[in-house]
């Protein structure tokens, strides 16, 4: 299909790196509309399936808990990336690299590779993998393949720095380099320390060559217990069931030069934030679970949903909107400044902009749709003509045409926090002079 995009006016990309880091701050945002995950096989859910090497696991018993079976996943069902894209709202798993294909990259893509590592040569003897460089120069492609499908670049960069990027790596490049000196010379020419400082190093410059991608909210993780696996225990052990020093050593040195570069990125990049995350431990789960309760929900099958809202500081006021269909994917949004104040008004142009969006884009009649909202003052406005507003009647008379003509359309109240993106759309909208809104 053609890329349907109309953008009206340019957008200051400056201003809009602003959206994200404002928003977040203000209300805890849980939801984004992709997760793009780099990484080893902690994170793998298939890219090693069709390269020459030992590290790969599409065959059982490996994903014995998984709904298809096995897929490249190195574990028995879903790992933890699989999880977190559910808590984040996504119905389906985020795509591996090597099998995505259209519209739901939208969604964000999984590059990692089992037995990749922050160096290029990491690996060790089993085969050929996807190194954090290769990795990055994926996120390249895709990013070419999202502005091709968008049809602009502008709309793009909007998209890409609203998403989290998740980047767990650097256990291979101890057990599948440092400590493998038969394969390796790295032991021999580093010490623990220079190691580990030359691996933050590197991955300094691959976080920050995402960050030139668009890239804004980072998760980045520590390295994990690395000297407790059964495999360290026994490669490395004392036929004891304890954990191997030397290999936690090293990870303890190279997380704590991560800390502190997760500390200077923050301070250096504009409106990145960065968050280091300590993978062994645990996260108490249950500690998350309001937050499941309270993420947006797609539509029902064959339907599209609409979450708008307004926006409104000092004189200015702002709209914005955001499109998903019944897979989370994204095929629409808006965003920009109205004549007018206050945030109901706001809230009814937003309304307003969607429903024509959703005619302009020739949706009548293909999809339902539905509007979510989270202001139950405009919701009445436009469901009980008694309760409207004299001075905005015409705009309300406008809303209730555009109603009639889509006919298949449902107007619903949500909650705040379920209706964040678009409050983050709204609010970048009120300080920009253009109007940008894209649809394909
Ligand atoms: C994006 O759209 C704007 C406004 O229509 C246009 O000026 C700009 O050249 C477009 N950029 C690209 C990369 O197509
Ligand atoms: C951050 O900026 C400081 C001061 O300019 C500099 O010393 C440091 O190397 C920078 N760190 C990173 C990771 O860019």
């Amino acid at each position: 299909m053609e890329p349907k995009l109309k953008l009206m006016e340019l957008v200051a990309i400056p201003v809009l790196l602003a959206l994200l880091s404002l928003s977040n701050k203000a209300n805890a945002c849980p939801q984004v509309p992709c997760y793009f995950v780099f990484g080893d096989s902690l994170s793998d859910n298939g890219n090693n399936n069709n390269l020459p090497t030992l590290a790969k696991v599409n065959y059982p018993p490996y994903g014995i808990d998984f709904p298809q079976g096995p897929t490249g996943r190195f574990c028995n069902g879903r790992n933890m990336h699989d999880f977190i894209a559910q808590l984040l709202g996504f119905k389906d798993d985020i795509p591996a690299f090597a099998t995505s294909r259209g519209r739901n990259i939208f969604n964000g893509v999984n590059y990692a590779s089992g037995s990749a590592g922050i160096r290029k040569e990491t690996r060790s003897n089993l085969g050929v993998c996807i190194p954090l460089n290769r990795q990055i120069k994926n996120h390249e492609t895709i990013i070419s393949k999202i502005t091709r499908l968008m049809g602009n670049y502008s709309a793009t960069n909007l998209l890409l720095k609203q998403c989290i990027y998740s980047v767990q790596i650097g256990s291979n490049d101890y057990i599948n380099n440092y400590f493998k000196p038969e394969f390796y010379d790295t032991s021999r020419r580093f010490t623990p320390s220079k190691y580990a400082t030359l691996l933050v190093q590197q991955l300094s410059l691959q976080l920050k060559t995402l960050y030139n991608y668009g890239a804004r909210k980072f998760a980045v993780y520590g390295i994990g217990q690395i000297g407790c696996t059964p495999y360290a225990i026994s490669m490395y052990g004392t036929n004891r069931p304890e954990c191997v020093s030397k290999l936690n050593k090293g990870a303890t040195l190279f997380n704590n030069r991560l800390k502190l570069l997760i500390h200077q990125l923050n301070n250096n990049l504009t409106d990145a934030k960065f968050t280091y995350l300590y993978p062994s431990g645990g996260p108490d789960l249950a500690k998350l679970a309001p937050l499941e309760s309270a993420v947006w929900s797609p539509p029902s099958s064959g339907s599209l949903k609409f979450n708008v809202d307004g926006a409104a500081k000092e004189s200015r006021a702002g709209c914005g909107g955001i499109l998903r269909n019944e897979d989370g994917v994204l095929r629409a949004f808006f965003s920009g400044p109205i004549e007018g104040s206050g945030t109901d008004f706001a809230v009814l142009i937003a309304v307003k902009v969607a429903l024509e969006l959703f005619s302009e884009a020739g949706w009548v009649g293909k999809a339902d749709l539905v509007v979510e909202l989270d202001s139950k003052v405009v919701l009445n406005w436009i469901l009980v003509p008694a309760q409207r507003p004299w001075k905005w009647w015409p705009q309300l008379v406008e809303i209730d045409l555009s109603l009639r003509k889509i006919e298949k359309v449902r107007l619903e109240l949500i909650s705040r926090v379920s209706n964040c993106l678009a409050d983050g759309l709204a609010k970048d909208g009120l300080t920009r002079d253009s109007f940008v809104k894209a649809w394909w």
